[in-house]
């Protein structure tokens, strides 16, 4: 596991843009994971800001997004494809049709379900998955009490979720109750993960995430367990974290021995 703590949001977000263009420059068909929220929005808008001034191309890159809202239709304001498709798909060179979000309208959820996953794996999986960090503790839509070994499904959302994302709609009973999401065990599937989380109000959960113990309470804990997973935190974001001085050592020095993490 590796920590990069940065000043700023900003800086997390060209950190995190600069990591997926190297990967990029390695394989050009590389297969993103990407998620919405507000977190994400400075890494997308530096990797459009490096498609335009650097000629960053994805013309052969793929995307499954992690979670949809049962109910949007695709060119709602909130909707998950929408928010994609504005933020980053419609401003780089990615083909649409190699974007894929979970279709919350589609008339068998379930099977709809079985499908993103299969597409997954067709697709020979995903190479890097871009994560933020729910209140809660929630990765995607894995809500606390979520299996730890969970795939793509139907998730019932909590009543803080709701809260949280309330503040994207005109009113609370306007945020949809369900959600398309992979699963955990999707998630961990992943060849490497990077979860991006700044501010404040993200400094106990991202605390608890990192170093506490591995719980289905906070979904974001089975993070540990995986072999290749990098957290990007602004100074805010990290400010509980106990290992802060250690995370920081690491990282200043990790370019003396190739490889080493913490
Ligand atoms: C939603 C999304 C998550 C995201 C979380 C945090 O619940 N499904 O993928 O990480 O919100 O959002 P924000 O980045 O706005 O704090």
């Amino acid at each position: 596991m590796e920590v990069i703590v940065r000043k700023t949001y900003e800086d997390i977000s060209r950190e995190g843009a600069k990591i997926i263009r190297k990967k990029m420059a390695k394989k050009p068909d590389l297969i993103l994971g990407l998620a919405t929220g507000s977190t994400p929005l400075g890494l997308y808008k530096e990797l459009v800001r490096m498609h335009k001034e650097e000629e960053l191309d994805f013309s052969q890159v793929k995307s499954f997004n992690l979670d949809e809202y049962v109910g949007l239709v695709p060119d709602h304001p909130q909707s998950y494809r929408y928010f994609m498709n504005e933020n980053l798909f419609d401003h780089i060179n990615i083909k649409k049709e190699n974007t894929r979000v979970p279709d919350g309208m589609a008339n068998d959820l379930e099977a709809e379900c079985l499908q993103y996953e299969e597409e997954i794996r067709k697709a020979g999986g995903i190479d890097i998955q871009v994560l933020g960090i729910g209140s809660d503790g929630h990765i995607a839509f894995n809500e606390p009490g979520s299996s730890l070994g969970s795939r793509t499904r139907i998730k019932t959302l909590t009543k803080q979720t709701i809260e949280d994302n309330s503040r994207f709609f005109e009113k609370e009973k306007d945020v949809p109750r369900f959600a398309l999401t992979m699963g955990i065990g999707s998630i961990m599937d992943s060849r490497s993960i990077f979860l991006f989380a700044d501010g404040e109000r993200k400094g106990d959960v991202i605390a608890v995430a990192i170093e506490g113990p591995i719980t289905a309470d906070i979904t974001a804990s089975i993070l540990q367990m995986h072999p290749r997973v990098t957290y990007l935190l602004d100074e805010a974001a990290a400010s509980k974290l106990k290992r802060r001085d250690y995370y920081r050592w690491v990282d200043e020095n990790k370019a003396k021995v190739k490889g080493a993490t913490t």
